[in-house]
């Protein structure tokens, strides 16, 4: 044991996902560096880390696509170990419409990731990957060995290459370690209610779309379709806190930069194992908060799929690691961040 705090980099830090990971991170003792173009996150987002963990992370304002960006970086801040790349976009819809926006974000922040990490000695990389892969599962729950499916969007494209990015330069013999982490639908927030998740205008994605109109933002909910092939007709998720999920990303980077016998290259799902419908979360969040959701049943919204929920046991077993928060927690969490921003 020596107290010498590891140093990890971050990418894409002040958004959802990568702010409640450096708040883990930073709470397991390491050293964080965060990297981030402020291009769907705010500055604030730092301050709030600093009001949970006491600790300002080091920040760098600046674009993951640019290499000299990025070397700049390495050199600035010496004996980074390991990275957690979150810097990319991530809206299905946009992609459709920006194919090329979304090819060169996701992928040239990774290709140059790797290309700087033998250079700089960095050990290992977590890659936030999808449950997108699977597509429409054959069967539920769906664990690693489920196959790929082909990609449906740009932005699902852009997560299986970077899959296989990765796969081809770590069985080029390149001397680092990654694990891929297949995340289902990450909701929720701190429950500090310092940090949360931040949508651009009109969320396209349904907890935030749920707590905005429960704080009369918006009118009303649109439900996307109810005629499923499912118990309430609606469509079935696997719904994972994000505190749970940005837990699992400190024991992934442990698991690379201390376990020297675990493989170069490994993946996970990151899910609960529980699937609930559409309908079941506005009911759980309407329970946890206490507030009416109107909402009304609208046409399905083309491409996505009708249910899919994961088998969490490999991540259970090898990482050690299992999503704990309960629903009602997650959903009254998710309405203490909506209350706090809109009191902003
Ligand atoms: C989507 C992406 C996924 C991506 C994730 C994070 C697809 C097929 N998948 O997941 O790859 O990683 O976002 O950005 O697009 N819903 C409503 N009303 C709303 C919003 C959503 O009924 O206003 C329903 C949807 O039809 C869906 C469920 O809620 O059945 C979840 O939707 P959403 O939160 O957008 O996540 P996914 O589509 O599962």
């Amino acid at each position: 044991m020596n107290d010498m705090k590891e140093k990890i980099l971050v990418t894409g830090g002040t958004g959802y996902i990568g702010s409640h990971t450096v708040v883990e991170l930073q709470n397991a003792g390491y050293e964080v560096v965060i990297i981030d173009n402020l291009s769907n996150s705010s500055r604030k987002v730092l301050d709030g880390i600093k009001n949970i963990t006491g600790i300002m992370p080091a920040f760098v304002e600046g674009d993951c696509t640019d290499l000299k960006t990025l070397s700049t970086l390495f050199e600035n801040h010496k004996g980074i170990k390991g990275i957690i790349n979150f810097a990319a976009s991530k809206a299905v819809g946009e992609s459709v419409e920006k194919p090329l926006l979304y090819y060169r974000n996701n992928l040239v922040t990774l290709i140059n990731l790797l290309e700087l990490m033998p250079q700089y000695d960095v050990k290992g990389i977590v890659f936030s990957s999808s449950c997108t892969v699977y597509g429409e599962p054959d069967v539920n729950p769906i664990d690693e060995t489920a196959p790929i499916k082909v990609a449906t969007s740009p932005y699902g494209n852009t997560k299986q290459i970077c899959e296989e990015i990765i796969t081809d330069f770590i069985a080029s013999g390149a001397n680092i370690k990654s694990i891929l982490l297949r995340y289902f639908n990450p909701i929720g927030a701190h429950p500090s209610a310092e940090i949360g998740e931040l949508p651009n205008g009109i969320p396209n994605n349904l907890v935030p779309y749920i707590t905005q109109t429960a704080a009369g933002i918006r009118k009303e909910l649109t439900v996307f379709g109810n005629d499923y092939n499912t118990p309430d007709g609606t469509c079935i998720r696997d719904f994972i806190d994000v505190v749970d999920l940005a837990r699992a990303h400190v024991v992934a980077m442990k698991r690379m930069l201390d376990n020297s016998d675990s493989d170069a290259l490994e993946v996970f799902n990151l899910g609960t194992g529980n699937g609930l419908s559409v309908l079941q979360l506005i009911e759980a969040f309407e329970k946890a908060s206490g507030v009416k959701v109107p909402y009304r049943i609208g046409e399905r919204r083309a491409g996505d799929i009708e249910q899919i929920w994961a088998n969490p046991k490999k991540a259970n077993e090898i990482l050690g690691w299992k999503a704990v928060v309960p629903i009602e927690e997650t959903m009254s969490n998710a309405w203490k961040w909506q209350c706090r921003c809109a009191g902003n």
